[in-house]
């Protein structure tokens, strides 16, 4: 994919994902009525009216004003989708576009958007090289989407969404894996579309681990809870500990208890658990609590993107843990195709060179690891992407869940989220020493 020989083919695939991008916010904002639209569904949410016209606002500022170079197509409601300046629990409160202005607003920008990516040099400058700029905007549709998606969740009332069951899982003959030391090139300097958080390349060593080949599933997650794990002082820490007793934690959000038995309920359908799915809605404090009664631990980031990215036997560093290829639906749990994470075992042709199973798609996966910038990181394009996020307050969260796009994964892809956060589709994997 370069801009100096395939500009047409760079410019039809743009032209694919910013559909395929608009297709699935259509498909999520039309599956509800009005109300459902404008109303906030949880405190920790926008209303879905609020994300759409906020991807458009977006759209136009990078693609319409920067590298279109245009007129601004409503210059009167920046400030109301600037995500900085109003937090998600006012923007109900808000002068925002009613359903009918903002799909309207969406469809002006996108059609301006059109005549801007047939007609714009795609070199010259950083920003449009490789098409980085639409790259950046069709990941960051994506990104909503599945915003959009936990807010379906945290919505109640009848079922809306609808999605066949995923692939049944097999049985994965070792349950965790060994990971030579050594150094890995970690972190990414030519993926096109990759942000700036994920870059430079960089060599880091790590210390010889086990990483579990899966991640951890709700029967493991039940037994964990069973065994009293929640009532545990000595399992959690003083932070998690706190925030245990103050949040009232008792299980998994959305899981209900019956005796020892558990159900759960997702997008307005209660059922029993699936013992071989992996767990979700978990924040890190009880991921690091299931792996503290486990005998194990959270894998760092550097662990995470190892395992899923370095082959042994060329000693290089891969796109995704199967190899180069874009993802196949046969490779992963991606792109809301299910509305759940599949058992383990699912994707074997998923698998990375050590054997590890589902790193990407299912759930997002905590590590141990705080969300910093790799040495030489350079803000690009602009400091609220990554930077400002920087810091002890969030840990980093790896490969993607079953609600992220393709798009917007890769084994460099860097997430990462307040350690008490649960209405993300967030799981885990344990890891321990060598
Ligand atoms: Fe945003």
């Amino acid at each position: 994919m370069t801009s100096q020989n395939n500009g047409g083919d760079l410019r039809e695939r743009v032209a694919e994902e910013l559909l395929r991008s608009r297709a699935r916010s259509t498909a999520l904002t039309d599956a509800v009525d009005e109300h459902d639209l404008v109303r906030q569904h949880s405190k920790l949410m926008s209303p879905l009216v609020w994300d759409l016209a906020h991807i458009g606002n977006q759209e136009e500022l990078w693609l319409v004003r920067d590298v279109g170079g245009r007129e601004p197509v409503r210059s009167d409601i920046d400030e109301f989708y600037d995500a900085f300046k109003y937090g998600r629990s006012v923007r109900p409160e808000l002068p925002l576009l009613n359903p009918v202005e903002a799909r309207q607003y969406v469809g002006d920008v996108r059609g301006k958007v059109f005549d801007v990516l047939e007609k714009v040099p795609l070199e010259g400058r950083r920003l449009v090289e490789n098409a980085f700029a639409f790259g950046m905007i069709v990941q960051h549709e994506q990104q909503h989407d599945e915003t959009m998606l936990a807010t379906h969740q945290l919505r109640t009332g009848e079922p809306v969404l609808h999605a066949p069951p995923p692939p049944a899982g097999t049985l994965i003959a070792r349950t965790e894996v060994f990971v030579p030391g050594g150094p890995f090139e970690m972190g990414t300097s030519d993926e096109p579309w990759a942000l700036d958080n994920e870059r430079p390349a960089h060599t880091v060593h790590v210390d010889p681990f086990f990483i579990d080949t899966t991640p951890v599933t709700n029967a493991e997650y039940a037994e964990f809870v069973l065994a009293g794990g929640y009532r545990d002082r000595r399992l959690w820490t003083d932070e998690g500990w706190m925030h245990r007793t103050h949040g009232k934690l008792t299980g998994p959000r959305f899981w209900h208890r019956e005796g020892t038995s558990f159900s759960r309920t997702a997008f307005g359908v209660t059922e029993p658990i699936v013992p071989d799915e992996p767990v979700v809605h978990v924040c890190f404090h009880e991921a690091q609590a299931y792996a503290t009664w486990a005998g194990k631990r959270l894998p760092t980031e550097a662990e995470w993107e190892k395992a899923a990215r370095h082959d042994p036997a060329t000693g290089t560093s891969r796109r995704y843990p199967w190899g180069e290829e874009e993802p196949r639906e046969e490779h992963a749990n991606l792109g809301q195709r299910h509305l759940r994470p599949a058992p383990a075992g699912a994707y074997p042709a998923g698998a990375s060179a050590y054997g590890v199973h589902q790193l990407i798609g299912d759930v997002w996966e905590w590590t141990s690891t705080d969300f910093h910038g790799y040495p030489g990181f350079e803000v690009f394009p602009y400091p609220e992407y990554s930077k400002v996020f920087f810091g002890p307050d969030y840990k980093v969260l790896r490969g993607g869940s079953f609600g992220t796009d393709s798009s917007a994964i890769r084994s460099t892809f860097r997430n990462w989220d307040y350690p008490i956060r649960r209405q993300i589709f967030a799981g885990f994997r344990c890891a321990r020493d060598a």
